[in-house]
């Protein structure tokens, strides 16, 4: 290049050149460049980007990186809404599908396009001119998010298309994050105590939805096009050949998809496709049969939220089998005693399974699990791993029952038993440094006290080296100390000391959860918190005065009141108190919930919180919860991947909130009239 050529030139030259050599580098995986010299053209654009500020575009190379965080992220209508697919569990699901369509278009048989059904995020691009200008999540299917800049820095995106393309078009696609990606991610996180991520999908999502682009763009994502939104311009007759023409026109299309013919084809490209699941780099649940001619696909049409045309084929849970190791117990925060398997690492579902909780020593003793058995456990999405059976033909002629300890493994307390024997708690209360580190962790979580960076690794040192007894302990930390432990710098030994003096400025609802009072989850510390108005209401209220409270019973009153009634959590109340932690005054609306008297309901699939967990936190807000949108509905939470409940809500014009506007308002951070 040049100093002779105008910067504009040179500028433009250097964006296509870097612009091909990443789709060679990403898409095709083939490059014809050094690392070395990929580099330095990248800086050189750089370097004239710089100098020439106004030749500044939002479309360039260097825009990959992440630009400048922003504040939230506006919603996008999609112009063709983004349709979920029906779901088909069996072979004969598909063969009455194949004869539905047979029969309504008249003919003998079918081309179908044949395609892996990625577990990621659907995302929709468009492309003006061949140009990307905006990208958008699913949203509820009418309505997504924007998160255009977030997109931009995935490197196999291009933000320019090559070749014929339409002049203007939406281009639908599934963001993933491969699982070697996500096994690398999960490393990082875990060196740096940060938070790790459940499953690629989740880790995929949550890299996603960053505010920071620049998150976002450390984050190992890559996306496969299969299909169109709105269009303008000339395209292909069929959906293989669109996708075809996606990779001609520089867009990464899944290598797997195929043309089959007949439901034949369909069942054997299913087969194939889940013998060899286990070796893709990337979560698939299932795969998609689309009618593959598009002017049957329009003839065929649609039914409420899903094309006729098309049927996701799914996959069963996958159910591996492995050996237990041993089996061991946890101790929990209020020293709940878990018995653990632990297995020989096994890949299930996308993640490494080494440990399965048997929940208590009832659920341990009738699936009677012993040592030395082999077991068969399954994992179906977000699901955590559970242990279907013991395969005692392959039991070892040695293998004894295991015997529940009488002491507990960390403090040698009793263990007690409660609900007819089904719980198993250690007495040693928070004597117990097992329970007094689960104590600080919960403290330290993000719907308490939100201090980042306090993983588990680090409160083991803090409370084994006797830095720390309890949560106030940790108010008192000098940035020296917590240099002084193992994996800190004083660079992040400061940036955890300000996390921490962060957290003392807090809300009472997130304070009152943070104490871990048994049976005060975060719904319940709201509710008490608009009831009595100030924690020292709530420290002196009396069993008959708790009950006042919506949805508080005998046993949620006789924890606040016992948890109340001990100097040692007074104690620590008011070393927090006089340490800085505080609160702004909190209204009080005693008798009334939130959402009192109103009907909300769930649609779509939660990525923060269960179904039960998410219809327990709205009954102890007062609401009542449904399972259809009628007129009467006052409001609908809309998670991923919804569909017609979502669509009945928009039309009858019921109010929608997303997860997290929901999480917020579980939070007491949303006022449900707003
Ligand atoms: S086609 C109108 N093809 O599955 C057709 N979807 O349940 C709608 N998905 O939201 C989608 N792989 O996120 C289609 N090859 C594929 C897919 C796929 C994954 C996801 C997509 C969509 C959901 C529908």
């Amino acid at each position: 290049m040049t100093g002779r050529r105008k910067p504009e030139v040179q500028i433009a030259e250097l964006r296509r050149l870097i612009e091909e050599h990443n789709h060679r580098y990403y898409v095709l995986d083939d490059p014809q460049i050094t690392d070395e010299e990929y580099d330095r053209l990248f800086r050189e654009l750089e370097d004239l980007e710089r100098a020439h500020p106004e030749l500044a575009v939002p479309n360039s190379p260097t825009a990959r990186v992440g630009g400048a965080p922003i504040q939230g992220f506006s919603p996008v209508t999609h112009g063709v809404p983004m349709l979920s697919l029906a779901n088909a569990f069996s072979d004969s699901d598909i063969i009455d599908f194949d004869r539905r369509m047979r029969e309504r278009l008249g003919i003998e048989w079918l081309d179908y396009c044949a395609e892996p059904k990625l577990d990621g995020l659907a995302v929709s691009l468009r492309y003006e001119r061949g140009a990307l200008v905006r990208a958008a999540t699913r949203g509820d299917g009418a309505t997504g998010e924007d998160v255009t800049e977030n997109v931009r820095t995935i490197p196999t995106v291009p933000a320019r298309l090559h070749g014929a393309c339409p002049r203007d078009m939406e281009v639908r696609g599934e963001v993933y994050m491969p699982r070697s990606g996500f096994v690398a991610l999960n490393q990082r996180q875990q060196e740096r105590n940060l938070r790790l991520f459940a499953n690629p999908r989740n880790a995929a999502a949550g890299s996603l939805r960053q505010l920071d682009p620049r998150v976002t763009a450390g984050r190992p994502l890559k996306v496969f096009f299969y299909g169109l939104g709105g269009v303008d311009g000339v395209f292909p007759d069929t959906q293989y050949a669109l996708l075809g023409a996606f990779a001609d026109w520089g867009l990464p299309v899944n290598p797997e998809v195929r043309r089959v013919r007949g439901v034949t084809g369909c069942l054997e490209y299913y087969r194939v496709l889940r013998d060899r699941r286990r070796t893709l780099d990337y979560d698939i649940d299932g795969v998609v049969y689309k009618v593959d001619r598009f002017d049957r696909q329009a003839q065929a049409g649609f039914v409420a939220r899903a094309p006729r045309w098309a049927i996701a084929h799914k996959f069963a849970a996958e159910e591996v089998h492995t050996l237990v190791e041993s089996i061991s117990v946890n101790v929990g925060r209020t020293g709940a005693i878990t018995p653990v398997a632990r297995v020989r690492p096994v890949q299930v579902g996308g993640v490494t399974v080494t440990n399965i909780s048997l929940h208590n020593p009832q659920e341990l003793a009738r699936k009677d699990v012993r040592v030395g058995d082999t077991v068969s456990i399954r994992r179906a999405g977000d699901v955590i791993p559970e242990l279907v059976r013991v395969l005692t033909e392959h039991r070892p002629l040695d293998a004894e029952p295991f015997q529940f300890p009488k002491a507990c493994p960390v403090c040698t307390a009793p263990i007690v038993r409660e609900g007819n024997g089904i719980i198993a708690r250690c007495s040693g209360g928070l004597f117990c440094p097992a329970q007094r580190k689960q104590s600080i962790l919960h403290f330290a979580s993000r719907k308490a006290m939100d201090i980042e960076g306090l993983g588990e690794k680090l409160v083991d040192q803090l409370v084994d080296k006797g830095l720390v007894h309890d949560v106030a302990d940790l108010y008192l930390l000098a940035a020296e100390t917590l240099a002084g432990l193992e994996r800190m710098g004083p660079k992040s030994a400061q940036n955890l000391k300000d996390a921490i003096d962060a957290s003392a400025a807090t809300e009472l609802p997130r304070f009152l959860y943070a104490l871990g009072i048994p049976q005060v989850g975060e719904a319940t510390a709201l509710a008490l918190t608009r009831h009595f108005g100030s924690l020292e209401a709530i420290a002196d209220a009396d069993h008959e005065r708790l009950q006042e409270v919506p949805d508080v019973g005998p046993a949620v009153a006789e924890g606040v009141y016992v948890f109340f009634r001990q100097d040692h959590n007074r104690e620590i109340i008011r070393r927090l108190r006089a340490a800085g932690v505080s609160w702004p005054p909190m209204p009080r609306r005693p008798g009334s919930l939130p959402l009192q008297g109103r009907t909300v309901v769930l649609t779509g699939r939660l990525e923060s919180m269960t179904r039960d967990e998410a219809r327990a936190g709205l009954i102890a807000l007062g609401a009542k919860v449904a399972g259809t949108v009628s007129a009467r509905t006052d409001l609908v939470v809309i998670g991923a991947e919804a569909g017609s409940k979502a669509q009945r809500a928009h039309d009858l014009g019921v109010r929608t909130i997303t997860e997290d506007e929901f999480r917020e308002l579980l939070a007491g951070r949303l006022l449900s009239s707003q």
